[in-house]
């Protein structure tokens, strides 16, 4: 029986790492397109180790014949294509691993599409491999996409690289060609910090170098691809490291017992050893270390266990066992790289779903410092990230996380961003450093809270949000609700996007980006003011969920009543009481909101009133009975 193992991701990786227990296993992605022969490669190496089943082997010489492009030779393209077919349905992230492995060693490859929006594909396969192969035409040389797949695997902290100039019998296996292309490869990668790049030149579809070394390039003195990946020395990384665990749950099955479960992250643990939980700060000692097969004097990285511990301390679920001797740090502000990864742009201000191995909290880019140009290594300065594009953020979190830089560690100083209404997943982060004025800032006690504002003003404070188009008449509504409060003795504010936008938004224009930081700062405002005991009117636009979903979850329970003034576009735009829309129309205003900039309805709004039905003067005081009925008018 052949040894070649292929798996689809959705069988058991673990079965097939048990099997093969007792070997080194090393994971490498490949990168390369097509035309560099990236596919022909793969199918050689597997072919020339003897690692295809037979029945493969038969259809691929009957494939050649019908489909190859290679004359009577095998294609060995065609066998990896295959294999890609068989990739499963519906993954979003194009990612095919494959595996295989020698006497000496066992291998995963991680094998992505190598064009340039592909990038989040290659990041994927490369968060957790270990050496990269990078192929190059040797007609062709170093490239663009050779410094941006450089680029990618050395921000995913990948340390060795093999660099495969291929298609030598292409140009007639010449050293000079070869030196040429190593010493512009090697000239350009020094900023990138690799521990080790080894050149080989190769053909893979005549075979040289691939599993032995060439006779047609006797000048050279390195290794064969395969050779070199046997004995490849990769380690120091998670076994060195300093022990991390973070909890998954907590495994309490009776009141005898109290274990901590999770993967290991990196470095190993003993009983006996002195842990410290992140963030709170408790030690104790290691008493067991507990698995299904019984209790292990040992455990390192990438072990599921279940650790108990010598005292009884809180831990829960989001913690982080690490080492006494060497914590993970905590914050809730860090800069990261992150990786784009979604149709729909990074917006600075927008809130999304930060997951790290352990933990989901929500988090905000507040600042994106610089975009990466993957091309050029170049810094651009720009306000948002879009579909495949890097760029290096600062982040606030809703709370703080345990966390190491990417680069001590790259499971605790990962994370990946999700859409919270979509719960797709848009983004990768690799965690910097954090950010000094996180632990310089502090929460400042106020002896004076909101109660004790708004029993002074005998109400109960409350934010009503107006959200419509231009022209709907949320202006309108909510200056005559505020007029009807102020008559009933209470005490108010109204914040109007016109107005606001004169002052404390001046510095902001209409394209997404800009709504989405408009609304950010009306809400924490509108937090303020109703902090300060008042009842608050938001009269802005206000297109897009996610941001009125951010509004509603910074006020307490109860507080954020959202009017939607669902006056429809057409009556918006008979109307045009500003003159905007013809203008819109004309083309003179860019991104108006429902001509060319979207507005998103809302799907569960308090109250729904549309003013091309009622008159302002009955929206309000349907409004204003709304708040009586529901208690907010008494104290
Ligand atoms: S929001 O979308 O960011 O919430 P906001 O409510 O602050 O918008 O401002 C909307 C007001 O700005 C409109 O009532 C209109 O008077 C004016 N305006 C100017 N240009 C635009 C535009 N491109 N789209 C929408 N409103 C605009």
């Amino acid at each position: 029986m052949s040894q070649t193992t292929l798996i689809k991701p959705s069988d058991d990786v673990a079965e097939y790492l048990r099997a093969h227990e007792n070997k080194g296993l090393l994971r490498f992605i490949t990168c390369g397109s097509v035309d560099d022969g990236k596919s022909t490669l793969i199918g050689r190496l597997l072919y020339d180790s003897k690692l295809i089943y037979d029945d493969q082997l038969a259809a691929l010489e009957s494939d050649t014949k019908k489909h190859g492009t290679q004359g009577e030779k095998i294609d060995f393209a065609l066998l990896v294509d295959g294999l890609a077919a068989e990739r499963e349905q519906g993954i979003t992230i194009d990612v095919a691993y494959r595996f295989f492995s020698t006497e000496k060693r066992k291998f995963i490859v991680a094998d992505t599409p190598g064009h340039e929006q592909y990038t989040r594909n290659m990041a994927t396969g490369a968060s957790t491999a270990d050496l990269a192969v990078i192929l190059i035409d040797a007609r062709r040389g170093v490239l663009t996409q050779t410094r941006r797949h450089s680029y990618i695997v050395s921000l995913l902290g990948i340390r060795h690289i093999v660099v495969a100039i291929n298609k030598m019998d292409l140009v007639g296996y010449s050293e000079t060609t070869f030196n040429a292309i190593e010493a512009e490869y090697r000239a350009f990668a020094e900023e990138l910090g690799f521990e080790s790049i080894v050149c080989i030149p190769m053909s893979a579809l005549e075979g040289d170098n691939i599993t032995a070394k060439s006779a047609k390039t006797p000048w050279h003195n390195g290794p064969a691809l395969l050779p070199y990946l046997e004995t490849v020395d990769v380690r120091g990384d998670a076994v060195d490291k300093a022990f991390r665990l973070p909890v998954q749950w907590v495994n309490r099955p009776n009141l005898d017992f109290r274990g901590f479960s999770g993967t290991i992250a990196s470095g190993s643990v003993k009983p006996g050893d002195e842990i410290v939980v992140v963030p709170s700060a408790k030690r104790s000692r290691v008493k067991s270390i507990v698995t299904m097969d019984g209790d292990l004097a040992e455990a390192g990285p990438d072990m599921a266990v279940t650790v108990t511990l010598e005292d009884e301390i809180d831990i829960s679920r989001g913690d982080v066992i690490c080492a006494g001797n060497a914590p993970a740090e905590q914050t809730d502000q860090f800069a990261a790289h992150i990786l784009w990864m979604a149709e729909d742009k990074l917006y600075p201000g927008r809130q999304y779903l930060l997951k790290t191995a352990n933990r989901i909290v929500s988090a905000t880019a507040t600042e994106l410092k610089h975009k990466v140009n993957v091309n050029t290594l170049e810094h651009m300065s720009g306000k948002t990230l879009e579909l495949n594009e890097v760029g290096f953020c600062n982040f606030a979190l809703s709370a703080p996380i345990a966390f190491d830089s990417y680069k001590e560690n790259r499971k605790t100083g990962s994370f990946i961003l999700i859409d919270k209404r979509s719960n797709a997943t848009i983004g990768a982060g690799l965690i910097d450093f954090s950010l000094r004025r996180a632990q310089n800032v502090h929460w400042q006690d106020l002896d004076i809270d909101k109660k004790a504002r708004a029993n002074a003003k005998h109400q109960r404070p409350c934010v009503l949000w107006f959200t419509g188009l231009s022209g709907s008449g949320k202006s309108t509504v909510a200056n005559l609700v505020e007029k009807r409060l102020h008559d009933l003795g209470r005490h108010t504010y109204t914040l109007d996007g016109d107005n606001v936008r004169h002052g404390l938004n001046k510095d902001l224009g209409f394209t997404n980006e800009d709504r989405v930081e408009n609304i950010r700062r009306v809400a924490e405002a509108a937090k303020l003011m109703a902090d300060a005991g008042l009842i608050v009117c938001v009269s802005f636009i206000s297109p897009f969920q996610s941001e009125r979903r951010m509004a509603r979850d910074l006020m307490a329970d109860g507080e954020f009543v959202e009017v939607y003034i669902s006056t429809p576009l057409e009556v918006c735009e008979r109307r045009d009481v500003k003159g905007l829309y013809v203008k819109a129309r004309r083309g003179e205003i860019k991104n108006f909101t429902g001509i060319d900039s979207p507005y998103e309805a809302p799907q569960s709004a308090e109250i729904d009133v549309d003013t091309s039905d009622i008159a302002a003067a009955d929206a309000a005081d349907q409004i204003v009975e709304y708040l009586r009925e529901r208690g907010y008018l008494s104290v």
